[in-house]
Formats: structure tokens, C-alpha cells, sequence
């Protein structure tokens, strides 16, 4: 056992060296004083700018996805709607990219600039519809792609979405490594990496952040010519938050400020992702408070030092849905509309319908339909293993759901409901994260009482910065950061940071 641990230490030892080596891109560059980063100089550190991600896009299939009209989701909310509300509906439909899902603008430059540079294969640790993306692109380009999935538990047995998405990237050509549930996925992924030399397509760079951009000004430029303006919101399926700011980004190049970028999570409150008992009680693989929570409120737990990923800088609102209303609103979209589109998606859809009737029948909500589906993401599969599980499914009232123990579908479409998270819990949350983390990556032990006064005895910097004792001064540059981070005055940052 010692010797296993050992070597497990030794890699995790030299994570940032392989990471940086596997990606490119020296992060360190890019940091100041104790917490802050130039986040915009590291998403233009890749020296692809938006006309030739747009272009790289075009040449291998990707983007260019339709935007539909949903007119008879939009009667179903207006139906419910005091007179004068019920927003019209629109889908963005990213299962028309060539891997079926919004990640193939993700995947797209990360492959393109690995051959470039001479590698030879990629590698991307994902729960599958990223893997796909990078195991198409690596064809189209005739490089090797390894993807690692966390897909079974310790009965060897997977979710059948999970499963599904294995075969759809060994369909690509890829290999795929899959794994229990457990800590030992970034170790085998560091391994990979070394081992092979391939690059590492993280979800996470700057490369597969800017991907998204191009969604936001597709969007908005769809909604311009279809309605004459933009769209007055945007609900977005929220995981590790890159969908959100890659289309945030977008709107904003658009010139959309006014547009309202809503955040939707399946609520999986109560539920461990990385507990062994509880991986196979969830239905949704993706887009769930899961993920959703954790990367909102600390981004950098992702695979490389810095995350492109920072939603909590550009999201208005952040609503959770519940399993059996995304469940509900997918057989909607199938019944309806025609459309049989994935879960992550419809957990958007579900939030719009919701929210589509606090707003005015003038006003219009785009939704981003953000997979197709296929055997194992398709509902009846998810609620057989469900009851499989031992989880109860039923029709009734969907607050009574509880996660990893019931699904309940809506009885009535009226019943679907959007509940808001407390977006000031989140950020103190990413302060709380932010300052611990800098205190690691410094080397510096919790204080004993919080405090964000300077010991200030050997600065690490001309900046200012960290002193040697516990406590971590912060430069004005950091505290421009963490407002920028969280959407908040410098002096709300004080404010939290004293709490610290
Ligand atoms: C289909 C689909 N939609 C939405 C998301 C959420 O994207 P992000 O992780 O960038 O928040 C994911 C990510 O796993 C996804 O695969």
C-alpha cells in the first residue's frame, strides 16, 4: 500500500509541472499578489482571437446551430401566465453540432492548437459529451484521443447515460479509461498525460472558454434577425460554469448588456458526487447544483491551475430545477414542439417555462438546448435505473422530490417551478474558497483567528502580497479581482473578507 501511496504523491507533486507542460500555457505568468489573476490576458494568452475560433469552427462542422421558435411550449406557459405574461420561448439546438452537443465548440480550437503544436494525440478526463467532442475533432484531425470517465461504481455498474457516452467517443475512435467513482481519476489522468505526452484538452482552458463565445454571438445575432432585438434572457444549464461565461462573453462582444443570463442546476441537494452509495442515485450526469455549486463558488478545483470558467463574474440570476420537472419538460418538448433533445438541456427548458411567465408576453427567453439524446440519455432508460435503485418515481407535487430517494414528475405543468439561489451565499462562499486557496498555493497555514491584515515580514512581491506568518495581505489588484470575480463593489470584498 505504501508504495502506491507514494507514487500517488510523487505525481500529485508534480501536477503543476505536467499540467503545464500537457496544456502550454504558463500560468504563472499571469498571477499577482495573493489571489488575483489577470484572467482577460490569460484568455487572450492563446493568440486566437474571435474571427479565427469562428473560422477554425466553420472549417471542422462546428456552431451554426439553428434557433427555433417554441410556440407551443411558449402557449403552455402563457397558459398559466396572468394575462399579459408568458415570454416567448426560443431554443438554441446545439445537438446540431457534429458530436451532438455545445462541447464540440469547446473541443474544436483545443485539437485544432494541439496538432498545430506537434502533438500527436489529446487526452480529456470528462463524464462523456466533452469526450465526444474532443474524440470527433481528434478524427477530423487524425490525432489520438484517450478520454477518462469516472463511469462505474464499486459494483462495476454505470448509469446508462454514462455508459452511452462511452461508446459514442469510442464511436470517434477514442480510447476510453473507465473508472469508479473515486479520487483516483486526476491521479490516472496526471499518469496519462505524462506517460503519452498528448495534450491535455481540458474543458477548462482559455482555448475551450473562448470556444463558447461564438454561441453568445450566434444567439444574439439569431434573436436580432428573427425578432428585431436581442433576447431579454438567456438560461443556461450550469455544471462547471464554461458554458455560461463562454456565452455571457459572447452576448457581451454582441453588445447584449441588457440581456439576462440566467444559470439552471438540477437540484441534487443532499447528494455526494463523489460517495460511492450515492453515484448511481442521480439521474442527471451533467448540469446539476453537483457540479454546478462546487465550480461556481470555486472554479480553480477544475484540471488546470487557472479555470477560463468563471461564471460567477457574469451570471444575473442562478435557479434550480427540480429532476422530475426536467424530466417532465423533456417528453414536453418530444409531445409539443416534436424535439427529442437531452436532459441537460431541458433542465434550462424547464427553468424557462417557469420563468417564461413572470415575464411579459413581449418580452422573449432563449433557451439553450445543449445535447441531443440517444438510448441512455432518453428518460425511460433514466427512470428504469432510478427504480432499479430503489428511488421512487411518481406524479404529484415536484416539491416533495427528495434527491437520491424520489422523482416527481409534475402533475400538472403549472407545478414546475424555478427556485432562485442566494447568488450573496455564493460569493461568500467563492471568497471563503478564493482565500483558502491562496493561502495553499503560498504555503500559508489557516490563522489562527481569520483575519486579512499584512504580517507583511517578507513580501512576496514589489506588489505587496503575501507576508510568512498565516495571515495573507491582500493588494488593491487582489481586491479587484474578488469584485470582479463576484460582481461586487471593492467595498462589499472588505466586507466578506472581514468575515474571513
Ligand atoms: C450537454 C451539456 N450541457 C450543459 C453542460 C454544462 O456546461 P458547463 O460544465 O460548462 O457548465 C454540460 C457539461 O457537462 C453538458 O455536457
Amino acid at each position: 500500500m505504501s508504495s502506491s501511496v507514494e507514487s500517488y504523491e510523487a505525481v500529485m507533486a508534480r501536477k503543476g509541472e505536467i499540467i503545464r507542460n500537457a496544456v502550454g500555457i504558463d500560468y504563472s505568468r499571469f498571477e499577482s499578489g495573493s489571489i488575483a489573476f489577470d484572467y482577460e490576458g490569460m484568455m487572450e494568452s492563446t493568440g486566437y482571437g474571435f474571427d479565427e475560433v469562428r473560422s477554425i469552427q466553420q472549417r471542422y462542422g462546428v456552431g451554426n446551430t439553428p434557433l427555433l421558435e417554441l410556440r407551443n411550449i411558449t402557449a403552455l406557459a402563457r397558459r398559466d401566465a396572468a394575462p399579459g405574461k408568458g415570454a416567448r420561448i426560443f431554443l438554441k439546438d446545439e445537438a446540431a453540432n457534429p458530436s451532438g452537443s455545445f462541447k464540440a465548440r469547446r473541443a474544436a480550437t483545443s485539437v485544432c492548437h494541439a496538432r498545430e503544436l506537434g502533438f500527436t494525440g489529446v487526452i480529456a478526463a470528462t463524464s462523456g459529451n466533452y469526450g465526444a467532442a474532443v474524440a470527433s475533432q481528434a478524427a477530423m484531425h487524425g490525432l489520438d484521443c484517450i478520454v477518462v470517465q469516472e463511469c462505474y461504481d464499486s459494483r462495476g455498474i454505470g448509469q446508462p447515460e454514462i455508459v452511452e457516452k462511452a461508446r459514442k467517443c469510442e464511436a470517434f475512435g477514442a480510447e476510453v479509461l473507465q473508472l469508479t467513482v473515486g479520487p483516483e481519476l486526476f491521479f490516472v489522468f496526471l499518469r496519462l498525460l505524462e506517460g503519452t505526452g498528448f495534450f491535455n484538452a481540458s474543458l477548462y482552458t482559455p482555448f475551450g472558454v473562448s470556444g463558447i463565445e461564438t454561441l453568445g454571438v450566434e444567439l444574439h445575432d439569431q434573436m436580432r434577425a428573427l425578432t428585431g432585438s436581442a433576447p431579454d434572457a438567456v438560461v443556461v444549464t450550469n455544471a462547471g460554469g464554461g458554458n455560461l461565461t463562454g456565452t455571457a462573453r459572447g452576448l457581451h462582444q454582441a453588445e447584449a448588456r441588457d440581456t439576462e443570463i440566467i444559470a439552471a442546476s438540477v437540484d441534487l441537494s443532499g447528494l455526494n458526487m463523489a460517495d460511492d452509495a450515492h453515484f448511481n442515485r442521480k439521474s442527471f450526469t451533467t448540469g446539476h447544483t453537483g457540479f454546478g455549486i462546487p465550480f461556481t463558488t470555486f472554479p480553480d478545483r477544475s484540471d488546470v491551475p487557472r479555470s477560463a470558467a468563471r461564471p460567477l463574474r457574469y451570471m444575473d440570476r442562478y435557479v434550480t430545477v427540480r429532476q422530475g420537472e426536467v424530466f417532465y419538460m423533456t417528453e414536453a418538448l418530444a409531445r409539443l414542439e416534436g424535439l427529442e433533445r437531452g436532459p441537460a438541456g431541458n433542465t434550462s427548458l424547464a427553468a424557462a417555462l417557469a420563468i417564461a411567465r413572470e415575464m411579459d408576453n413581449s418580452q422573449t427567453i432563449v433557451v439553450q438546448e445543449t445535447e441531443y439524446t440517444g438510448a441512455g440519455k432518453h428518460l425511460q432508460p433514466q427512470l428504469a435505473f432510478a427504480r432499479e435503485n430503489g428511488i421512487e418515481v411518481r406524479f404529484g407535487d415536484p416539491r416533495e422530490e427528495a434527491p437520491g430517494t424520489s422523482i416527481v414528475l409534475p402533475q400538472d405543468p403549472s407545478m414546475i417551478a424555478a427556485q432562485d439561489l442566494n447568488l450573496d451565499d455564493l460569493r461568500r462562499r467563492y471568497i471563503k474558497h478564493a482565500v483558502a486557496f491562496a493561502r495553499e498555493r503560498l504555503g500559508h497555514a489557516a490563522p489562527a483567528s481569520a483575519s486579512t491584515a499584512a504580517a507583511a515580514s517578507t513580501p512576496a512581491s514589489a506588489s505587496g502580497a503575501p507576508g510568512a506568518s498565516g495571515a495573507l495581505s491582500f493588494t488593491e489588484a487582489d481586491i479587484e479581482f474578488l469584485a470582479a470575480e463576484t460582481r461586487s463593489s471593492p467595498d462589499a470584498v472588505e466586507r466578506m473578507l472581514q468575515e474571513e
